[in-house]
């Protein structure tokens, strides 16, 4: 993990960059997403996580295309939607994914959502996705450690990156260690858990600790673990809020503190019902 003071990227385990903090664009719509990623972009945001379930990669494309940062400095990442999984099915939809963003590759592609029926040959088509180099980097999302383990029975390629819920009230500490030790990275969605726990007197604490709004808090806390995360927003104040994470580090003895805040908290349903 290299800290520039503005950004930080991690190295995947195909040995491309990918900066830890990036802005998620999931229920966006009309001119907002273009509007989103416009800003984010000016701002110093390099990652933009999409997918084909959020209907916007039209708008994200505008945006990039628009923006003055080269595409090569643009980490953009989309997904294979659930009612587009299975081989065939997959290689269409990657297609079609591309042809709206309007770009020439994407550097990451991941399953969605673990499909009992169609998980595996969707990682199949991932796979020779990446094998005939269409993407930089193949991963998974909501891939619990039963559906790694299943994964690994059959994959050639390991996934460069897992994303997941996760939050410091959904910690899984043993899961990201599993995850270090094979190499894969793991990614936080709904980082800020849509807003739920801004009210926690402890968050609050270490908010007037370190003069940072909760919100930074929770994004710093998850940098200083090494998990990239992908906070939402539509609104500039609270973009610029949520990337200015780089000018402050919360001690050794308040990120143990902030470890323990885990109180196994979703608000997205559970992947386990899909195994
Ligand atoms: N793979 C998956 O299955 C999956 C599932 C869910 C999400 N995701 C990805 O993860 C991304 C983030 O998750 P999310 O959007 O569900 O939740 P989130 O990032 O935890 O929270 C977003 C919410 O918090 C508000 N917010 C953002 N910054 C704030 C701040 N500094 N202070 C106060 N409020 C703030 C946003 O409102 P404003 O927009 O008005 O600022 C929005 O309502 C998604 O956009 C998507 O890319 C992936």
């Amino acid at each position: 993990m290299v800290d520039s003071g503005k950004q930080v990227y991690t190295t995947l385990n195909n040995g491309i960059k990918m900066p830890l903090l990036g802005l998620g664009v999931y229920d966006m719509y009309n001119n907002e997403a273009e509007q989103a990623v416009d800003w984010a972009l000016k701002m110093g945001y390099r990652l933009i996580d999409t997918a084909s379930m959020y209907e916007n990669e039209i708008e994200i494309g505008n945006a990039i295309r628009q923006s003055s940062v080269k595409r090569e400095d643009i980490f953009l990442t989309t997904k294979v939607n659930n009612s587009e999984q299975g081989y065939d099915q997959t290689l269409r939809a990657f297609e079609n994914s591309l042809k709206k963003l309007d770009c020439e590759y994407i550097d990451l592609y991941l399953i969605h959502w673990p499909l009992k029926e169609s998980r595996k040959n969707t990682w199949k088509a991932l796979e020779y996705l990446y094998e005939t180099k269409q993407v930089r980097a193949i991963g998974v999302a909501n891939y619990l450690l039963p559906f790694l383990e299943e994964l690994s029975t059959y994959a050639n390629v390991v996934p460069a990156v897992n994303q997941i819920e996760l939050s410091p009230y959904l910690f899984q500490k043993s899961f990201l260690e599993f995850c270090k030790t094979q190499g894969i990275q793991l990614q936080a969605y709904t980082p800020l858990v849509r807003g739920q726990r801004f009210n926690d007197t402890r968050l609050l604490e270490l908010s007037k600790k370190y003069y940072k709004t909760p919100a930074q808090i929770i994004l710093r806390w998850a940098i200083q673990h090494g998990i990239s995360a992908i906070p939402k927003s539509v609104n500039p104040i609270r973009l610029q809020e949520n990337f200015q994470i780089f000018d402050f580090e919360i001690s050794a003895n308040d990120m143990e503190w902030m470890d323990t805040f885990d109180e196994n908290l979703r608000v997205v349903e559970d992947p386990m019902e899909l195994l």
